[in-house]
C-alpha cells in the first residue's frame, strides 16, 4: 500500500508530492467514454462493476497517488426522496425542486447502507484492487442545496439566496437535513472502508464571506465534527473560488483544505495555519504545450514547498476537453519534480 497521499493529509514528511486530479475518472479519458457510452449516467453510479472499473481507469493509466469513488455528490440527494435526472449536454436536473415547507418536510433522512448500498459495495470492490488509498466523498449542505433549490445548475442562485433570506428558518431545516444525511452518509464510507474523505463545496464561492459563515459554515462543521467521533481517516474541505473565505474555511473542522486556482499557493499557505492544502494547477493549464506546463507544474511545487503537507491537484476538476496526455505529463512531472 502507497500511503504518501495520507501521509501528505496528516502534515507528515513524504517521499515526494503526491498527486491526484478531481474528476480524473472521467469523460477526457475514451476509456471512461467507452463504458459509459453502454448505459446512462445514473445507471453507472448503481454498478459497483462498473463503478470500479472506471475509478481504476486513471490509477492504472496515469500513476495517480490517490483513487476517489466513482459516484456523484447528487446520488444522496435521490435517496433523501428526490427524482433525480441527468440530462445530456445540461447535467443534473431536480425536476420538482425543493422551495416550500411542504417539500422540505417530504424529504427524509435516508440510512446509506439501505438506500446506497452500490456505493459501500464499490468501496469493498476498489479495496482488493487498489494499492493506492481510496477517496470517499460528498457534497458540501450548501452546494447540495444549491441543486435542490434552483432545480439543477445555476449562475446567479437566485432561488438559493431568496431562501436565505426570506425564509432563514425554512432554510435552516433545509440544510439541517442535507447535513443529517451528508453526516451519515460519509460515516458509512468510513466504515465501508474509504481511507480519506473530501467534501465538495463547488459554490461556496457565490457567497459573501458574511453569509457563508452564517448558512455554509456551520453545516460544514457540523459533519465534520460527527465524523471525528467516529473515525480519524484524513478529511479534505474543498471550497471552490474560496480564496477570499480561507479565515472561515481553516475552522471548518478538516484536516486539509482544497484551493481553487485564484490564489497563490504561498499566500495561501500564509493563511491557512497548521493544515496541509491540496491543489491548485488551473485546469485551462493543461491546454499549454508540455515544456511550458512543465514549468508551472516546477513553479508550483516550489510555492508550496513550505506547507505543512502538499497534495498536487487541479484547482478544479479536469476538463473533459482535456488531453489524456498531458493528465500523464502532469503526475509524471510532479513525481520527478518532488523527487519520486
Ligand atoms: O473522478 C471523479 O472525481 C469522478 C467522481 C465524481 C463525479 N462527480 C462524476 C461525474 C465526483 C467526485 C463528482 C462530484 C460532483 N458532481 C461535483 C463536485 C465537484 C465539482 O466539479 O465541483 C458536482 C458539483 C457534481 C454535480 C454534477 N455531476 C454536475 C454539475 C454534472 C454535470 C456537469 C458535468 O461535468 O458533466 C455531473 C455529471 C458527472 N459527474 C459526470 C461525471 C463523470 C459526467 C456525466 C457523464 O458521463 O455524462
Amino acid at each position: 500500500m502507497n500511503d504518501t497521499f495520507l501521509k501528505a493529509c496528516r502534515g507528515e514528511k513524504t517521499d515526494y508530492t503526491p498527486v491526484w486530479f478531481m474528476r480524473q475518472a472521467g469523460r477526457y479519458l475514451p476509456e471512461y467514454r467507452a463504458v459509459r457510452g453502454k448505459t446512462t449516467f445514473l445507471e453507472l453510479c448503481k454498478s459497483p462493476e462498473l463503478c470500479t472499473e472506471v475509478t481504476l481507469q486513471p490509477i492504472n493509466l496515469f500513476g495517480f497517488d490517490a483513487a476517489i469513488l466513482f459516484s456523484d455528490i447528487l446520488i444522496p440527494m435521490e435517496a433523501m426522496n428526490l427524482k433525480l435526472e441527468f440530462h445530456e449536454g445540461r447535467g443534473p436536473v431536480f425536476p420538482d425542486p425543493v422551495r416550500t415547507q411542504k417539500a422540505v418536510d417530504e424529504l427524509i433522512v435516508p440510512d446509506p447502507d439501505a438506500t446506497m448500498p452500490f456505493v459501500m459495495e464499490t468501496i469493498k470492490l476498489l479495496l482488493k484492487e487498489l494499492k493506492v488509498p481510496l477517496i470517499g466523498f460528498s457534497g458540501a449542505p450548501f452546494t447540495l442545496a444549491t441543486y435542490l433549490l434552483e432545480g439543477g445548475s445555476s449562475k446567479f442562485f437566485y432561488e438559493t439566496k431568496r431562501m436565505m433570506f426570506e425564509s432563514p428558518v425554512l432554510y435552516h431545516e433545509l440544510l439541517q437535513k442535507i447535513t443529517d444525511c451528508t453526516s451519515l452518509y460519509l460515516q458509512a464510507q468510513a466504515r465501508a472502508g474509504a481511507q480519506a474523505l473530501q467534501i465538495f463545496d463547488s459554490w461556496a464561492g457565490v457567497l459573501a464571506p458574511g453569509d457563508y459563515a452564517r448558512f455554509a459554515l456551520p453545516y460544514v462543521q457540523s459533519i465534520i465534527k460527527d465524523l471525528r467521533q467516529v473515525t480519524d481517516v484524513p478529511i479534505i474541505y474543498f471550497a471552490n473560488n474560496g480564496s477570499t473565505l480561507i479565515p472561515n474555511t481553516v475552522t471548518a473542522g478538516a484536516d486539509v483544505l482544497g484551493l481553487d486556482w485564484r490564489i497563490n499557493i504561498k499566500d495561501a499557505i500564509d493563511k491557512v495555519g497548521n493544515h496541509a492544502v491540496q491543489g491548485n494547477l488551473d485546469p485551462m493549464a493543461l491546454f499549454l504545450p508540455q515544456e511550458a506546463l512543465e514549468k508551472r507544474v516546477k513553479q508550483l511545487l516550489d510555492d508550496a514547498s513550505q506547507a505543512k503537507g502538499h497534495i498536487f491537484n487541479l484547482g478544479h476538476g479536469i476538463l473533459p476537453q482535456t488531453s489524456p496526455d498531458k493528465a500523464r505529463i502532469v503526475v509524471d512531472a510532479v513525481h520527478r519534480f518532488s523527487g519520486k
